[in-house]
């Protein structure tokens, strides 16, 4: 199987990526609008096989210094064929000399790992008011 990387996001089907976000439980609630808005204000990998994105991974930037990876996901049935490896690479290439965070989920702390990632002392984060100013706070 050929899967393409794509970070021109002019030909991105953003109700499409949606519809592979739920279809794949890794839907956090943002609508085609939204994803376009931060993918569009990141820098962006969207992997493709065929005409199905079937993997996204998105940093956000100052271009100085400091990075932070998000949205890393690929599609569930494809998972372990390194499309998350090829992804993620791609975008580190691009921040030389920056530090890259990431929070990290799951049980894939050997592929952050084998990418350079090491474990930080501790993590925190905030939701500033509601997840997506949505009137109830969604499930992420
Ligand atoms: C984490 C995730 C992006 C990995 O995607 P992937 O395309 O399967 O990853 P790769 O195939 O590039 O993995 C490369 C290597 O990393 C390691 N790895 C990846 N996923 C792993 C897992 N679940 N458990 C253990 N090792 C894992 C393996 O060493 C793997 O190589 P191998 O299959 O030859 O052993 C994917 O599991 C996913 O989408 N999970 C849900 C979303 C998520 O947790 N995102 C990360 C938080 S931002």
């Amino acid at each position: 199987m050929r899967v393409r990387c794509v970070s021109d996001l002019s030909s991105v089907d953003w109700r499409a990526m949606k519809r592979a976000l739920v279809r794949d439980r890794f839907d956090n609630g943002r609508t085609p609008a939204e994803l376009r808005r931060s993918f569009e204000a990141s820098r962006s990998v969207v992997a493709y096989s065929g005409d199905e994105i079937v993997g996204t991974a998105r940093v956000l930037t100052d271009g100085v210094c400091n990075a932070y990876l998000v949205d890393v996901w690929t599609r569930s049935d494809l998972r372990r064929r390194g499309i998350a490896r090829k992804m993620v690479r791609r975008l580190c290439a691009g921040l030389r000399g920056q530090h890259v965070y990431l929070q990290a989920e799951g049980d894939a702390a050997k592929l952050w790992r084998s990418l350079g990632f090491r474990e930080q002392p501790v993590g925190m984060s905030r939701i500033v008011g509601t997840w997506l100013r949505r009137r109830r706070a969604r499930r992420r």
